[in-house]
């Protein structure tokens, strides 16, 4: 942590989120651009390196909970039984702190666990101007267009300082057309803040403890009230509902896709192309319609993805080409191809120059440097030695209904058409095998397997059999022809 570390940021999360109509999810849980609206808060927090990162959980905590542990594990977890109010969930944070005998000291910040677009850079700037300017405590601020909903900030006639904060259900009509609103993020001096939160009442319309009140109180009291507004009203904008969550989608994706853009990365069709928020890139990567890129999925140098493909937690090496391919944790290396309609699974790794074509499945495969599955194949369990071409229409037997096996094709290989591979089974370096083989037995290596039925014509059977078809009739055709010849 660095000395302008806050003591704590508070992410409130506790709130029902009943337009989001789930039965399932809480909101905090719904994801933008691969990221829950709660790991977005947690993820803006940790970038100001806080003493302590805590979200306040209530509605289907354990959900929340759950989801914290597994993937943040620097927030830590406060329960808000009842939703009383911002004011109550910030006390309870304060007060779960304080019986682990935690005593804060410094600057709180407290955010919202809503607010995906919402970055650290903004939580920083709220942070400094906060320790900067000496106040008791900070807001932050958007002029928005329609503040229908939000909480006005109320400014002094005089000096212009914020005065209070009035939520839209307990406005005036004249407060109600106030176009700057409280986005629900303030920076806080701790021993103020707590000592304000005593002192709220739930003397309102909602009967809640209002956190904002803390603002008017202390004002009251002869502290500094200071308000940072949002240069883009857009970075504080609050998910209560799922058009608002496309929305914010949106927008994130269009930041992402800017950033890579100016990194070097060419987006050909940016309202078709989705980046989720640690995709990395390389500069001269080319990025097709329609294409999705999730996770941690990174672009190599000069790359193509797309058109119409969605890449999970993929690497693709510098100068490769995936077209119309979906894949999931897999790698292709430097100069290596997969589609079009590709799909490569977990564990399909593709070295430098190797191939992966048309309909062909790859799961927890090795494609040796230059290997390649040109068609209409199934390889998985598999290690294909470099150089090693595999015929169209081939399938590695992997599993007997129990168990999975592995197939090891060497370097150098030249299997036939329609092969298959029936594991665990070995073909040696530089082997052949014959189109049609249904290869059981291992291969030595520079040997030919042929695994197939001798071909046996039984001549004039269609005469015989199937008398007046037309075949019949092609066939009496060509018998006179070839006499005649
Ligand atoms: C709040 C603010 C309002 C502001 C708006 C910004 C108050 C009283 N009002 O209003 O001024 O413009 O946010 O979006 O603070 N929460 C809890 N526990 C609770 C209540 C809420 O954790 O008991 C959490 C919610 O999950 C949410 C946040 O606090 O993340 C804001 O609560 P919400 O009910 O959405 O407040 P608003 O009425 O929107
Ligand atoms: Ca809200």
């Amino acid at each position: 942590m660095s000395a302008n570390s806050p003591a704590a940021v508070v992410v409130l999360a506790a709130g029902g989120g009943t337009r989001m109509k789930s039965n399932s999810l809480p909101k905090v849980l719904h994801e933008v651009c691969g990221r829950s609206l709660v790991g977005h808060a947690v993820a803006a927090a940790e970038e100001l390196t806080p003493e302590q990162l805590v979200v306040v959980v209530g509605h289907m905590r354990e959900k929340v909970e759950a989801h914290l542990a597994a993937h943040y594990p620097s927030a830590r977890a406060v329960v808000q039984e009842e939703q009383k109010g911002t004011g109550h969930a910030v006390r309870t944070a304060l007060e779960a702190l304080a019986a682990d005998g935690v005593e804060l000291d410094g600057t709180v910040i407290v955010t919202t666990g809503d607010a995906p677009l919402l970055t650290g850079a903004t939580l920083a700037a709220l942070a400094g101007a906060h320790v900067g300017q000496g106040n008791g405590v900070t807001v932050l601020t958007a002029v928005v267009p329609d503040p229908f909903g939000y909480g006005r900030i109320l400014r002094d006639g005089v000096d212009g300082a914020v005065s209070a904060i009035v939520e839209e259900k307990d406005a005036s009509d004249a407060q109600r057309e106030i176009a700057e609103i409280n986005s629900g993020v303030f920076a806080f001096d701790a021993k103020l803040l707590a000592e304000a939160l005593a002192r709220v009442t739930t003397d309102n319309v909602q009967g809640e403890e209002y956190l904002t009140d803390t603002l008017e109180i202390l004002r009251t009291a002869g502290h500094r009230v200071g308000a940072v507004v949002a240069a883009d009203y857009r970075d504080i904008l609050g998910i209560n509902d799922r058009v608002q969550l496309a929305q914010a989608r949106r927008l994130l994706n269009d930041r992402l896709l800017e950033r890579a853009m100016r990194a070097g990365v060419t987006v050909v069709d940016p309202a078709t192309t989705w980046f989720d928020v640690q995709v990395s890139y390389e500069p001269d990567a080319v990025v097709l319609p329609n294409t999705q890129l999730q996770g941690l999925t990174h672009l190599g140098e000069g790359c193509e993805v797309g058109p119409n493909s969605t890449l999970t937690d993929t690497r693709v090496g510098a100068g490769a080409r995936v077209s119309n391919t979906t894949a999931d944790r897999a790698e292709v290396g430097e100069l290596a191809t997969a589609g079009p309609y590709a799909y490569l699974r977990p564990g399909a790794k593709l070295a430098r120059k190797a191939k992966v074509g048309t309909y062909v499945e790859v799961k927890n495969s090795e494609l040796g440097e230059g290997a390649k599955v040109p068609h209409l194949s199934y390889i998985g369990d598999a290690t294909i030695g470099e150089g090693t071409n595999i015929g169209a229409a081939s399938v590695t037997v992997n599993y007997d209904g129990v168990n999975k096996h592995r197939t090891v094709i060497g370097a150098h290989c030249r299997t036939g058409s329609d092969n298959m591979f029936i594991a665990p089974v070995t073909v040696g370096d530089g082997a052949y095998t014959a189109a049609g083989s249904v290869i059981t037995s291992d291969v030595a290596p520079g040997a030919l397997g042929v695994a197939r039925a001798q071909q046996r014509n039984i001549a004039g059977w269609v005469e015989r059999k199937r008398p007046g078809t037309a075949s019949a009739q092609a066939a009496a055709a060509a018998a006179e022809v070839a006499g005649e010849a």
